[in-house]
């Protein structure tokens, strides 16, 4: 049987790093209020030249040389965003065109801050079924363009960036001891959808609109819909929570993180922060601490990694790979 093997990790940021005390001048906030209701303590903005294209294809570089490969080895590009450079075509072919490809195909995913679990699901399932050999998942984000920079309850929270992987079609035996996917849960229910949205959109206002989060109503959801993904995918695997090595979960608030992975058993030196540095980047949020965790020498081949994300829809998901 075919297992999708991680190849290649990779990441981009913006140059620009704006601190929590940058806020204070904009908006009715602090950074201590931040700091203790988040965790964040800064997040990175991008320039207007640096566009979720220019960052995907940046990360998707990154991931490349990491594998070792170039883009002629790949068939298939899935970019979950929710910040295309333009309503259509999908960001994926300008990113696969900037690559300089000429084969194979490219599409957007779209699931919010769920985007890269969706789509890395998604990369497995044309992998397992023979539509591709190698694909390129790329989580990318400028969520600053669709800031309400005077809402305090928003803007503080996000920023911009993105993460990418390579993964490969590999022979296996569909053993957990084998390198790669092992398994995945996928969620959504639309009838919370007013809680977390983005006040516009092509077939209603015409406009691009702004992120509008109802805060608390979503912090009130996430720790139970994260927790019940990720049961379900130690279930499919036969593991228990003694067996994860690194928990890398979407990265929105420190306090969620740290409730789930109490609720799951999972010890804290396992658990990957990076929202600290990041912010809430949406889609490029489990890519970007994936890549953090690999460079520090975390998270090593053979490791067994949990990532999950919860957000917009509400949709949320989980995935577990064996490294
Ligand atoms: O990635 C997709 C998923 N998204 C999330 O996971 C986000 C989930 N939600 C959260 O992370 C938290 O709910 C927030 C960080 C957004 C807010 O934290 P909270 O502890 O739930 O605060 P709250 O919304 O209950 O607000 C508490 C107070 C309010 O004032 P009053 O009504 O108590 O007087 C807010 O107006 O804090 C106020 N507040 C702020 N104060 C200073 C809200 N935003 C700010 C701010 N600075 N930036």
């Amino acid at each position: 049987m075919i297992r999708s093997a991680v190849r290649g990790v990779g990441s981009s940021l913006p140059r620009r790093i704006m601190t929590n005390k940058e806020f204070e001048k904009l908006v009715d906030t602090s950074d201590e209020w931040i700091v203790q209701r988040t965790g964040i303590r800064q997040r990175h903005i991008a320039a207007e030249d640096e566009t979720t294209a220019s960052l995907g294809e940046a990360a998707a570089r990154a991931a490349l040389a990491d594998a070792g490969l170039t883009p002629d080895d790949i068939d298939l590009i899935v970019l979950a965003t929710s910040t295309p450079n333009n309503t259509f075509p999908a960001t994926a072919v300008e990113i696969q065109e900037r690559l300089g490809m000429r084969h194979g195909f490219a599409f957007d995913m779209q699931a919010v801050c769920t985007g890269f679990v969706y789509a890395i699901t998604t990369a497995d399932h044309y992998l397992r079924g023979g539509t591709a050999k190698r694909a390129l998942v790329i989580g990318s984000e400028t969520f600053s363009r669709i800031l309400d920079w005077s809402d305090r309850t928003t803007c503080v929270l996000f920023g911009d960036g993105a993460g990418a992987i390579v993964l490969e079609a590999a022979d296996g035996t569909g053993s957990a001891a084998e390198r790669g996917i092992i398994a995945s849960a996928l969620r959504s229910d639309g009838s919370q959808k007013d809680k977390l949205y983005v006040d516009g959109g092509p077939s209603t206002t015409g406009t691009v609109g702004h992120l509008r989060m109802q805060g608390r109503e979503v912090f009130k959801h996430a720790v139970g819909m994260i927790t019940d993904v990720v049961e379900n995918v130690l279930e499919q695997a036969k593991v228990t929570p003694e067996d994860i090595d690194w928990f890398v979960p979407h990265q929105a608030n420190k306090r969620i993180i740290d409730a789930s992975a109490r609720k799951l058993g999972f010890a804290d030196e396992k658990v990957v922060i990076t929202v600290d540095l990041h912010g809430n980047t949406s889609a490029a949020s489990v890519p970007l601490a994936l890549d953090h965790a690999v460079k520090q020498g975390k998270i090593k081949p053979g490791d067994l990694v949990m990532l999950e994300a919860m957000g917009g829809g509400f949709t949320w998901g989980a995935t577990l790979i064996r490294w």
